[in-house]
């Protein structure tokens, strides 16, 4: 099967359906999941699928004291309390039930509004949007809904650990497009055109991006969406940090343009935007057929969202928009404290226009990005997460979060340039 270079482990020469799960058993090994006789009892497609590149680190880190992580990808701020409110008294009200499959039918009518306001596309609350388990689920339920076995969805490389994973834990093939920090690690539509085989279903679009910070201009943005129509493909788009877009740059949501809203399944949630990682709590709006078949899967394998995450999501569309916000404002002052401090000491960082990582690369250092990360664990105690960990292309980065205090990122440059400056390979 033809599919764009990619050194994951799911590239066709390592598909376990025609070589017999390459790497697989020892995989298996690893999480002590063989059988008594050696074989494995992992289904085929889950041992295709890579253990986390992240994991490492953060066992190095649990086990260390004075640790500044700019390494996991969440807001350091706690929810904003009415919302939190607003969750405690689902409780005290009893409100400790399943909800429709569905989800509450009024925050299903609240996102409708507040997307109709701000995407400026109306989608039915009854058939057209579901409340998910964060976005997580609602990347599993799009997959699921729409891939037969073999069929290609189309990623950028780097991309957020998650999206080849569904892909490939769906039944499908994963075709990583390589982007590039000297194009501002956008996808290149004329490469993603090139990518587009018999047996392509969809492309998957994650902007703001995770884990680069990129933001797709309209023009590529209309560019994608005109190859997306002319070769009849379904779109999943990843929208969790469309509320975090800084500076004069703009998000634009793919459904909203013309003749896109009937083949995408946009993806959006709480998580982010209104600090609420551990709530649970996202939603997804996809035309009517593509709503039914995740929903089919959400109904088995979930039932519902946890109800009190959802009335405390409602009281987030309902009255969060301040935090969002102020977060916001928050983010931005971090996030140029963070670019420009890396460009100062060297490691070039283009500017991140969304979402709340800087990727710099770390290439001048002469170190590769898991060494450079576990060297300046170990000697300054400062966590970023190795490019790599997020596809091939994303070598000789690495990813820093500032989600994290201004105080903190302002102590982690100056470990940082500590580090490059007693560095035994730094310049
Ligand atoms: C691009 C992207 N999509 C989805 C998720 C998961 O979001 P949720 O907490 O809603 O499951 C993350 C979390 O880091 C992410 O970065």
């Amino acid at each position: 099967m033809p599919i764009a270079s990619n050194d994951r482990s799911y590239s066709s020469d390592d598909d376990p359906r025609r070589t017999g799960a390459a790497g697989a058993g020892s995989a298996a090994a690893a999480l002590g999941t063989g059988s008594a006789d050696g074989a494995t009892r992992i289904a085929e497609r889950v041992q295709a699928v890579p253990g986390s590149g992240i994991r490492r680190f953060f066992d190095i880190i649990a086990s260390m004291d004075h640790v500044i992580s700019l390494g996991v990808g969440e807001p350091d701020f706690v929810t904003p309390w009415p919302i939190s409110e607003a969750g405690i008294r689902a409780i005290e009200q009893g409100h400790t039930h399943y909800t429709s499959n569905l989800g509450l039918l009024e925050l299903r009518e609240a996102i409708a509004r507040d997307l109709e306001r701000r995407y400026g596309v109306e989608w039915d609350p009854r058939e057209e949007i579901l409340i998910t388990t964060g976005v997580s689920e609602g990347l599993d339920l799009a997959a699921r809904a729409i891939i037969n076995p073999g069929d290609e969805v189309i990623v950028a490389d780097p991309s957020y650990a998650a999206h080849a994973p569904a892909i490939v834990l769906a039944g499908g093939m994963p075709v990583s497009i390589t982007t590039r920090a000297s194009q501002g690690f956008v996808l290149d539509p004329k490469e993603v055109e090139a990518a587009i085989t018999p047996r392509t279903k969809a492309l998957l679009v994650a902007y703001p991006s995770n884990p680069t910070g990129a933001v797709l201009e309209r023009a590529t943005l209309e560019a994608l969406a005109d190859i997306a129509r002319r070769h009849d493909l379904l779109v999943i788009s990843d929208e969790i940090y469309d509320r975090l877009v800084y500076g004069g740059f703009e998000h634009t949501p793919i459904a909203s343009l013309p003749g896109m809203k009937e083949r995408t399944i946009t993806l959006g949630g709480f998580s982010k935007s209104h600090a609420m990682t551990g709530w649970r709590v996202a939603w997804a709006a996809a035309p009517s057929d593509l709503f039914a078949g995740m929903l089919k899967i959400h109904q088995y394998a979930m039932m519902s969202a946890p109800t009190v995450a959802q009335y405390a999501a409602l009281e987030a569309v309902r009255a969060g928009e301040e935090y969002v916000v102020a977060m916001r404002e928050e983010y931005d002052r971090r996030r140029q404290l963070m670019w420009r401090g890396f460009n100062k000491l060297g490691l070039a960082c283009a500017e991140p226009r969304g979402a709340f990582y800087a990727f710099p690369s770390v290439a001048q250092t002469g170190y590769d990005d898991e060494t450079f990360a576990e060297q300046l664990l170990i000697q300054e105690q400062v966590a970023v997460v190795p490019g790599s960990a997020f596809g091939a292309a994303g070598a000789g980065h690495v990813r820093a979060c500032y989600a994290t205090s201004y105080d903190e990122i302002e102590d982690a440059l100056e470990r940082i340039g500590r580090f490059l400056h007693y560095a035994p390979l730094a310049k």
